[in-house]
């Protein structure tokens, strides 16, 4: 998708980022959006609560200015459900108990939907590796490595 230089492709739709050099895109996200499904936790680049896709890569939003954003695709927690239907990862997290509070859920999303992307079929050592940047103080993260192999294509089926 071609995105002109001033706007960001949010979720699909175009955008212009008018913020000051120090917004981050968290914050623009959040609070020029209304896109409150992205999480602020650290705030530092440590939690990985807050990360999104840009470009196809995750990144943790809280220290990425939004003016870096511009000519750029973004991918949100509220782009990954389809008309209103979660995903079959995110029944699949569900289903496996990897969602307990919450908190840490849609960066955990963002990251593992970036990783089944380029590797639709990563072992649980290669998820964890994965995740390692996404902390989760509820879970103990056991649920959400057997989540993504619940959610893996079997032999002759499709995700
Ligand atoms: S809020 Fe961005 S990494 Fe913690
Ligand atoms: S489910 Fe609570 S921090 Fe992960």
């Amino acid at each position: 998708m071609t995105v002109a230089e001033d706007s960001v492709s949010v979720n699909g739709r175009s955008v212009t980022v008018k913020s000051s050099a120090g917004t981050t895109l968290l914050e623009f996200l959040r609070e020029s959006l209304g896109l409150l499904g992205t999480k602020e936790g650290c705030s530092e680049g440590e939690c990985g609560a807050c990360t999104v896709l840009v470009d196809g890569q995750p990144l943790h939003s809280c220290i990425y200015p939004a003016l870096a954003a511009q000519g750029r695709t973004v991918e949100t927690i509220e782009g990954i459900s389809k008309g209103g239907d979660l995903s079959s990862l995110q029944a699949a997290l569900i289903a496996a108990g990897g969602v307990q509070c919450g908190f840490c859920t849609p960066g955990f999303l963002m990251t593992l939907t970036a990783l089944l992307r380029d590797d639709p079929s990563p072992d649980p050592d290669q998820v964890a590796r994965a995740v390692a940047g996404n902390i989760c103080r509820c879970t103990g993260y056991a649920q959400i490595v057997e989540a993504v192999a619940a959610d893996l294509p079997r032999p002759g089926g499709t995700r």
